[in-house]
C-alpha cells in the first residue's frame, strides 16, 4: 500500500494505491483498467455518455502527432518546464509533481516524462475522454493516467508543482486548488497565424481565432511570462491533411465545401503559431481560506 496525491472523487479523502487498486478510508475503491488507467470520473459528473474527444479524433490526433510535425511544440514546452524546475529547484520537494490537464492520447505527456526523467518526478496525465486515456496509457507505464474532469481535478489540494494544459479549455476553478502555492500553470494556446493556410481554404472569410489565456484565467491567475513559438511545415500527403483536419474542431465547424476543397489537396504548407504562457496563483488564491 502506498500513499498518493490522488483524491477520492466521492469523499475527497486521499487515495492509497495497492497494486492495481485505489481506495480511501471510507472504502471507496477504484480498480485499474487493464490498459493501465484509473477512471475517477463519476457518472453524475458527466454531461454526456462519452464526454471529451471521440475515438475518431483520438486516432487522427495520434497518427498526426506521431509524424513528429508538432514535435517543436513539445520541445518548447519541455524546455519551459525544465527551466522552471531549475529556477525553483531549491524550494521543490522530491518528487516534483506535474499534471498534464487534457492530455489527450498522451503524445506531449510521454515526451515530457522522457525529457524530465531521470529527475524524480510524478507525472499525471488526465483527460475526460476515456478513449483518449486508453490510448495514452499504452504510451508509458510510469505516468499515472486518469479519466477525470479538469473542472474537479481529483488530486489533494496544493499538491501539484506544475500543471500543463495544451490546446484544452482552461478551467481556473478546477486548476487553482490543485496547484501548490509557488506552483505554475503552463498553457499552450494557438496564436493568430496558427494553421492560417488551412483556415483560408476551409472558410469563405477568416475569423480571428486567437485565445488570450489571460481572459479565462484572470479570476484566479496572473501572467508571469509568455513566449511565442512559430514554425512552418509542409504536409506531404492527403492523409496528413485529413488527420490534421480531423483532430481540430474545424472538422465539424467548417462548411462542407471548404472541407472538400481541403481534402482534395495532397500537399499543404502550414504555419504553426502557438503561445506558451506561465501563470501563478493570485495573492487572494494562496490564502488557506481560498480552498
Ligand atoms: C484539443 S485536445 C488536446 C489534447 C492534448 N493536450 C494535445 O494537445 O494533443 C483537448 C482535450 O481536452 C479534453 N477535454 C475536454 N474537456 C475536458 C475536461 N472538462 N476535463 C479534462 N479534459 C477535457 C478532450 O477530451 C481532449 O482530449
Amino acid at each position: 500500500m502506498s500513499s498518493t496525491t490522488l483524491k477520492c472523487p466521492i469523499c475527497a479523502h486521499s487515495l492509497q494505491n495497492d497494486q492495481k487498486n485505489l481506495s480511501c478510508v471510507n472504502r471507496h475503491s477504484f480498480d485499474q483498467a487493464k490498459q493501465g488507467y484509473f477512471n475517477l470520473l463519476m457518472s453524475n459528473k458527466k454531461r454526456s455518455k462519452s464526454p471529451g474527444d471521440n475515438i475518431e479524433m483520438v486516432l487522427a490526433r495520434q497518427t498526426f502527432l506521431n509524424t513528429g510535425i508538432y514535435q517543436p511544440i513539445s520541445e518548447a514546452l519541455n524546455e519551459t518546464c525544465s527551466q522552471w524546475i531549475t529556477e525553483h529547484a531549491s524550494t521543490l520537494e522530491d518528487p516534483i509533481r506535474i499534471l498534464d490537464l487534457g492530455c489527450g492520447e498522451g503524445y506531449y505527456t510521454e515526451r515530457l516524462y522522457n525529457a524530465l526523467h531521470p529527475q524524480s518526478i510524478e507525472l499525471i496525465g488526465l483527460d475526460i475522454s476515456k478513449d483518449a486515456v486508453r490510448y495514452a496509457a499504452k504510451r508509458n507505464k510510469q505516468v499515472t493516467w486518469l479519466v477525470a474532469s479538469g473542472a474537479e481535478i481529483p488530486v489533494m489540494p496544493r499538491s501539484q508543482d506544475l500543471i500543463v494544459c495544451l490546446f484544452t479549455r482552461l478551467m481556473p476553478e478546477g486548476i487553482a486548488p490543485a496547484l501548490s502555492r509557488q506552483g505554475t500553470l503552463i498553457t499552450v494556446t494557438t496564436g493568430k497565424q496558427h494553421l492560417i493556410e488551412m483556415r483560408e481554404i476551409l472558410y469563405p472569410s477568416i475569423k480571428d481565432q486567437v485565445l488570450d489565456p489571460q481572459v479565462p484565467l484572470a479570476s484566479h491567475f496572473k501572467l508571469d511570462q509568455q513566449q511565442a513559438f512559430q514554425a512552418k511545415h509542409t504536409l506531404t500527403s492527403s492523409q496528413q491533411i485529413q488527420d490534421l483536419l480531423a483532430m481540430t474542431p474545424h472538422q465539424w465547424r467548417a462548411p462542407a465545401v471548404g472541407r472538400e476543397k481541403l481534402l482534395s489537396l495532397d500537399s499543404l504548407t502550414i504555419t504553426i503559431d502557438v503561445n506558451i504562457s506561465c501563470f501563478s496563483l493570485k495573492e487572494d488564491q494562496i490564502s488557506p481560506e481560498s480552498l
